[in-house]
């Protein structure tokens, strides 16, 4: 496994196959500046070795080249030849700047749909329903522009970006990459749409002002977490498909080593403290949780780390791995200054997560449970509810090690990339059957592609983008998407999760309360 792992670092998400051409995507960026030149030029005339194998092989490869390890075939039914489509970004260059036209646009899945989506899918229905009577005008759109970093618009397959403010960091280039990953895993299905993109970190439109005789005026936006008092519609961030300016990689990649990382400690063997490790200086509450770090005056069973990132990046990485961070039985999620990227590693870590309260929430975060994914902590009164927590888990270790595991199932398996993009495409086409015009093209967009996004990068960006490329259409259809909750439903479930945090409360206030009685 591991061989096969070095073989083909371009893992292979989408199904039973692993393709040949996966060769040439052996990421060179891997190896940044850790090989010599000889190193480097030996490794080259691999790749381009490789790379013409590669040429020889694709377009179309027959059947699968590990088809015999009898564990991948379910069906006896053929699987289709698999068609490849690689990006050559020499073949972009000779072609100029401009995107190429051979895109695929048929949609021919071997299997037919059979699975039903994870539940967390439902809240699509609900992040939509401020546009469910009105539809979706233009002229909500032109109200949102203000509030957007970009427009984006899909026509007959091609993708358009007016571009309006410059985002922090990249997250827009890798945002607008999963979009485009998600038109080459299923081609010809995301439909014609026009949306707008906010990718910073507060949340824009609240729901307050449109209310009454204004909820026709509500712009539809785009963005990566939502509130209670919020209509943004929640869309996957960019870490997904990686986050260059600090080195984590795309999601899949991630995992992966993550998941490796975890066995190099047993949830026994871990320090028996809460763990968290960040920049504080982002938020109120962060500073807060501060308070509880070990001090000369008491214990509160908690281990805080500051990350200055800037001296990470001096560092090259090298001492603040997110896969060396499993070392300790139980890891804080706390917010910045609205959700965190971080929750998705903290729970991958097979430790019980300690959960402060959030008040906003991703696209996957509203469908888990207190108790059974994780263990819930008050805003205020974090530091009595962390010690309690830890000393809780250290007594009880079984059913610590239970909701650890259970929220590193929950982020391994409903969190899958293929979920990702099975969310992005029924949000997308969900949302453009709201839509009461048809999208065109405005005059100020530029059509983006693969090529253009990806061959004038550079470092860690290229490499990830690479690395998260889509290399073909996905042999089966997205899965069901499960109807609307009712009303009553998500009351209940929300009324759920406020009992099991009271009662946790209670437990915490009544284990208070005694060693209050006893210190006195
Ligand atoms: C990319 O295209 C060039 C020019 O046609 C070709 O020589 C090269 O082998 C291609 N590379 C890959 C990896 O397919
Ligand atoms: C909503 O309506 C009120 C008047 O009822 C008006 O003052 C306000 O500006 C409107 N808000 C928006 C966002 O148009
Ligand atoms: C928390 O306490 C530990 C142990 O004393 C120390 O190493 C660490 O730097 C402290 N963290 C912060 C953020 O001050
Ligand atoms: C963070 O690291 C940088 C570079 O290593 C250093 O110059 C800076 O003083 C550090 N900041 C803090 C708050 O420690
Ligand atoms: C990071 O680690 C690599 C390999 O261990 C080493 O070659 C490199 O010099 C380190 N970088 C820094 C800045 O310490
Ligand atoms: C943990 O066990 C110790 C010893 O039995 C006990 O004193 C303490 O109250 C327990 N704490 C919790 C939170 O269960
Ligand atoms: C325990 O005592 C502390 C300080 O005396 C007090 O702040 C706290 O509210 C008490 N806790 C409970 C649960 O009564």
């Amino acid at each position: 496994m591991g061989e096969h792992a070095k073989i083909f670092p371009g893992f292979w998400p989408y199904g039973d196959q692993v393709i040949l051409g996966c060769i040439h995507n052996v990421g060179l960026g891997r190896f940044k500046g850790l090989v010599s030149t000889t190193a480097f030029l030996f490794l080259f005339s691999f790749v381009l070795i490789a790379a013409l194998f590669n040429w020889m092989q694709v377009p179309i490869i027959q059947g699968s080249p590990l088809a015999h390890m009898s564990f991948t075939s379910r069906s006896n039914k053929m699987p289709h030849e698999r068609v490849e489509f690689p990006l050559n970004c020499s073949i972009a260059a000779l072609q100029g700047k401009k995107c190429p036209n051979k895109y695929p646009s048929v949609f021919e899945p071997d299997e037919s749909s059979t699975e039903t989506c994870p539940d967390y899918f439902r809240w699509i229905h609900q992040d939509l329903q401020q546009w469910k009577t009105s539809g979706i005008t233009e002229d909500m759109i032109e109200r949102g522009k203000a509030s957007a970093h970009f427009r984006l618009v899909i026509v007959g397959g091609n993708v358009y970006v007016e571009k309006y403010t410059r985002p922090y960091q990249t997250r827009d280039v890798f945002t607008k990459w999963g979009i485009l990953q998600l038109l080459r895993l299923y081609p010809g299905k995301v439909p014609d749409l026009d949306l707008l993109f906010y990718s910073g970190d507060e949340t824009k439109i609240m729901r307050s002002d449109y209310q009454g005789p204004n909820s026709t005026l509500a712009p539809p936006l785009f963005h990566y977490c939502g509130s209670e008092e919020t209509l943004d519609i929640v869309f996957p961030d960019w870490t997904f498909w990686g986050w260059a300016e600090v080195n984590i990689m795309p999601w899949e990649d991630m995992l992966r080593a993550i998941k490796k990382g975890r066995k190099r400690t047993k949830w026994e063997q871990r320090e028996p403290y809460a763990f968290w490790k960040g920049n504080p200086h982002v938020a109120k509450n962060r500073l807060d949780l501060m308070k509880c770090n070990l001090s000369d005056q008491y214990d509160w069973n908690v281990r805080l780390y500051y990350k200055n990132w800037s001296k990470v990046v001096d560092e090259g990485f090298n001492y603040s791995k997110l896969e060396d961070q499993c070392t300790y039985r139980y890891k804080i999620y706390i917010e910045g200054s609205t959700w965190s990227v971080s929750k998705k590693y903290i729970l991958a870590c097979d430790s019980m997560t300690l959960m402060i309260k959030p008040r906003y929430f991703d696209f996957f975060s509203r469908s888990m449970v207190p108790m059974q994914h994780y263990w819930p902590i008050r805003r205020q009164d974090k530091c009595r509810d962390l010690k309690f927590a830890v000393e809780w888990g250290n007594n009880h270790t079984q059913q610590a090690q239970d909701i650890g595991k259970a929220g590193s199932k929950f982020i391994e398996e409903i969190l899958t990339m293929r979920n990702v993009y099975n969310y992005m495409f029924h949000l997308l086409n969900e949302y453009s059957k709201l839509l009461k015009y048809k999208p065109m093209v405005p005059s100020k967009a530029r059509r983006i592609c693969v090529e253009s996004t990806a061959c004038k990068q550079k470092g860690v960006w290229k490499e990830f983008l690479f690395q998260s490329l889509v290399k073909s259409p996905s042999h089966k259809p997205p899965c069901e998407l499960p109807p609307p909750y009712e009303p009553q439903a998500i009351q209940a479930s929300m009324d759920k999760i406020d009992n099991v945090d009271k009662q946790v409360e209670n437990w915490g206030n009544v284990y208070w309360n005694k060693l209050n009685e006893t210190n006195q």
